[in-house]
């Protein structure tokens, strides 16, 4: 073990360690975004997969707070002609504060981590996503309050976004409820971790069932980044479709949100991703503010 702080997975980190980061990423909305509390530091940003909010939003954070961003795509580097991730790690560490990876294999994180002398972040992999659930937790508090006093449902595929939602409804306390058809549920290991946690977590395979009275409607992309696109995938998963009658079950003041990117008459209507309900644009927006919580605790700087 190394006092080094990554930022790897949600079900890593303490529950008082993430109440902190998700309250500081709303002091920091609250302040002047310029403030310099990363002066001169730097995240280098390695992208194996595509990103528009992460991306965008890790830049803009180290630069609002005074430091500077690099940003590597994986061919464009070493790595695309073979150099290890270990060795990436190393070099890197020579050079920036802290390193972003966004990549398929958990594999890969970790072997970054083992490696780098500074803070890795998980900036997405096939089994999770973490930063992006302290940007919906922050919306959720802002639009409902409490985390711990709602009833979360997920409906569509169980993917790396309803994992990393499944590891915060352990660390957060709220209830969390999830609908998939039953080969594309989050794997049975997660949900018994969960629940021999005191996690409040639930799957079934009846999107309604879910989504009865809860606070939030949450879903995500029918086919993630390297999944196959196949029309037997896609007719398992139209009846987890979010339309004005699923989100007719939830509460009157539910809210929807979605990680993005969406595409609608998949997962989502065009109603309800532009409707009233729908908080997917703060949701995105709050990338920002976590994103600049995430870098100051990984380099141990707070408000
Ligand atoms: N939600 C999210 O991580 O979006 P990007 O893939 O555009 O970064
Ligand atoms: N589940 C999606 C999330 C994109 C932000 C994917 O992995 O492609």
């Amino acid at each position: 073990m190394t006092d080094i702080r990554h930022f790897l997975d949600i079900d890593l980190l303490d529950r008082e360690t993430l109440r902190n980061i998700l309250n500081t990423a709303k002091s920091i909305k609250l302040l002047d975004s310029q403030l310099n509390y990363l002066h001169g530091r730097s995240l280098a940003m390695v992208f194996e997969k595509p990103s528009t909010r992460t991306r965008v939003s890790f830049e803009l954070a180290i630069k609002q707070l005074g430091g500077h961003a690099v940003i590597l795509d994986q061919n464009g580097t070493q790595l695309g002609r073979g150099e290890t991730v270990a060795d990436t790690a190393r070099v890197l560490s020579q050079y920036v504060d802290a390193i972003m990876l966004r990549t398929s294999a958990k594999a890969s994180l970790m072997e970054m981590s083992e490696a780098a002398t500074v803070p890795v972040i998980n900036g997405l992999t096939n089994e999770s996503h973490p930063c992006q659930i302290i940007a919906d937790l922050l919306t959720i508090e802002e639009c409902k309050g409490p985390v711990g006093e709602q009833v979360v449902a997920w409906s569509g595929d169980g993917n790396n976004v309803a994992a990393s939602w499944i590891h915060a409804a352990v660390k957060f306390q709220f209830e969390l409820r999830l609908a998939s058809p039953k080969t594309l549920q989050n794997a049975s290991g997660l949900i018994k971790w969960a629940q021999s946690n005191g996690g409040r977590v639930t799957v079934c395979e009846d999107p309604r069932l879910a989504v009865e009275k809860a606070d939030c409607v949450v879903t995500d992309t029918w086919v993630s980044m390297g999944d196959k696109k196949d029309s037997e995938r896609r007719s398992l998963l139209e009846p987890y479709q979010i339309d004005s009658k699923l989100m007719s079950y939830a509460k009157k003041d539910a809210i929807f949100m979605h990680c993005l990117p969406a595409h609608r008459g998949d997962e989502v209507t065009t109603e309800v991703i532009d409707g009233k309900q729908s908080v997917v644009w703060a949701e995105a927006g709050n990338r920002l503010p976590a994103q600049k919580s995430i870098l100051m605790w990984c380099l141990g700087v707070s408000v």
